[in-house]
């Protein structure tokens, strides 16, 4: 007799973007097995490549694609959902970081962060009010960081980004509570990814 698991996965399609590294692939990992269909998203193919070799099941995709580009975004959700159906999960694992004390964060740097930080996800979950594109009864977790609330020098621009997401996700989880989706932020701490990594090797004395 099968016994009921109420954490499975099964039937549903979940995308996740930042799924070539790092937190975003143990994200796409652990969904695989929990019986979900995955649609791994992020830049590097041949890094996306080696995720789906890592995850259970067959039935994954992945797509090669710049969150820089906002404008995009919306064809790039009607080709998923063409190609796919309608997505029943969003995670947003996709992040930079740049370490740089306030006197040289030029506009260009908050600007960038910010689109593919927070900027990128608002205009998914945008496109995922549309009922064509994303199911009733869904989840969308957005992946902030500890920095949005604890002060560290040379963050500024990484902070305000992870800010938005905090701020925004209150007011966007009100708005898709009566179809009943549920809309998550989750601000880690130090993980020890590549892009924790590459903080440690590139910060000076
Ligand atoms: N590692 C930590 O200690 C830590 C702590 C708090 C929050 N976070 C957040 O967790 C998320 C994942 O971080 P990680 O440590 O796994 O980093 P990582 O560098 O290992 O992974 C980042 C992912 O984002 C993707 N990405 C970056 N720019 C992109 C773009 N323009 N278009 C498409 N994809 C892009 C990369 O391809 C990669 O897949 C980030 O948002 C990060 O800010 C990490």
């Amino acid at each position: 007799m099968d016994s009921f698991n109420p954490f499975s996965l099964s039937g549903k399609t979940i995308v996740v973007t930042g799924a070539s590294s790092g937190i975003g692939r143990q994200c796409a990992i652990d969904c695989s097995k929990m019986g979900a269909r995955l649609i791994l998203v992020a830049r590097n193919e041949e890094r996306l490549q080696e995720t789906l070799c890592m995850l259970s099941g067959s039935e994954h995709f992945y797509y090669s694609f710049d969150l820089c580009l906002i404008e995009s975004i919306k064809d790039f959700i009607s080709k998923i959902v063409c190609e796919h159906g309608k997505i029943d999960g969003f995670v947003h694992a996709a992040g930079i970081e740049k370490t740089l004390p306030v006197k040289l964060l030029s506009y260009h740097d908050y600007e960038k962060i910010y689109r593919v930080n927070a900027i990128s996800a608002f205009e998914f979950i945008h496109h995922f009010s549309n009922k064509e594109y994303f199911n009733n009864g869904g989840h969308i977790v957005l992946i902030a960081s500890i920095s949005s609330i604890v002060g560290r020098k040379g963050l500024a621009a990484y902070a305000a980004s992870k800010g938005a997401i905090t701020s925004a996700i209150r007011p966007m989880a009100l708005e898709f509570a009566k179809r009943n989706i549920c809309v998550n932020s989750i601000s880690p701490g130090t993980i020890l990814t590549p892009l924790m990594q590459d903080v440690l090797h590139s910060l000076s004395e």
